[in-house]
């Protein structure tokens, strides 16, 4: 059996280059997250800002990340992707999602480059749709280890204090991961 290591690495040489991928490890299979009951893309609608995240290669040293999710049809969102990377090149993409199921509107697969076969899951753990919302991805190992990524989004460039407090309640009453969970600068940015 491979070690968590060996899987990891296995996992970068082969999705580095279109790695949006999950990055913080575990042990065992993805845990079960709860996600946003009666999701209705209808009001989410519109800009985020990424306010925290955790660690990925892919993001490493982004800042300004933003999406304006625009309705597509059929539930298909359309994510038009913004960031500056480390050597400050301004970066667009257009991604995509859908619900897995029409029943679980939160729990959309996210495919971050049209072009590219590359799909992820991506659930909406929370959000009131007007301030705030919490994005969450996991990819099983052949049911030994996992890995994960948390998202925190905000219709402003910045999050109160008191909603940031809520989050994080949410995130430990559920048992969520938010180790590493890092501010992503939205200064001087030209969006
Ligand atoms: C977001 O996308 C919609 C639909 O394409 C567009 O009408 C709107 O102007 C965009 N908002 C911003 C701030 O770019
Ligand atoms: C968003 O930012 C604006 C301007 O700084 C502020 O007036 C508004 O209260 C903020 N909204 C939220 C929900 O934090
Ligand atoms: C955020 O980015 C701005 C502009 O690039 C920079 O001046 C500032 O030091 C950064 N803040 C942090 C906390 O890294």
């Amino acid at each position: 059996m491979r070690s968590l290591l060996q899987n990891l690495i296995f996992v970068f040489c082969v999705l580095g280059p279109v790695g949006v991928f999950p990055q913080v490890p575990g042990f065992g299979q993805c845990p079960t997250h709860p996600v946003m009951k009666k999701f209705d893309y209808r009001k989410f609608l519109g800009e985020w800002y990424e306010v925290a995240r955790q660690f990925t290669w892919f993001e490493l040293g982004w800042k300004c990340v933003y999406t304006n999710v625009t309705d597509l049809g059929g539930k298909v969102l359309g994510f038009m992707d913004r960031a500056v990377t480390i050597f400050d090149a301004k970066l667009f993409f257009d991604g995509k999602t859908k619900p897995l199921d029409p029943k679980e509107p939160a729990k959309l697969v996210f495919k971050p480059f049209d072009k590219l076969p590359f799909r992820m899951k991506l659930w909406i753990l929370d959000t009131d749709y007007k301030e705030y919302c919490i994005f969450w991805t996991c990819v099983d190992f052949l049911k030994v280890s996992h890995a994960e990524n948390l998202w925190i989004y905000s219709r402003n460039k910045t999050i109160r204090q008191s909603t940031k407090v809520k989050i994080i309640q949410f995130l430990d009453k559920n048992k969520v991961n938010r180790y590493g969970l890092k501010h992503t600068n939205q200064t001087n940015c030209p969006w």
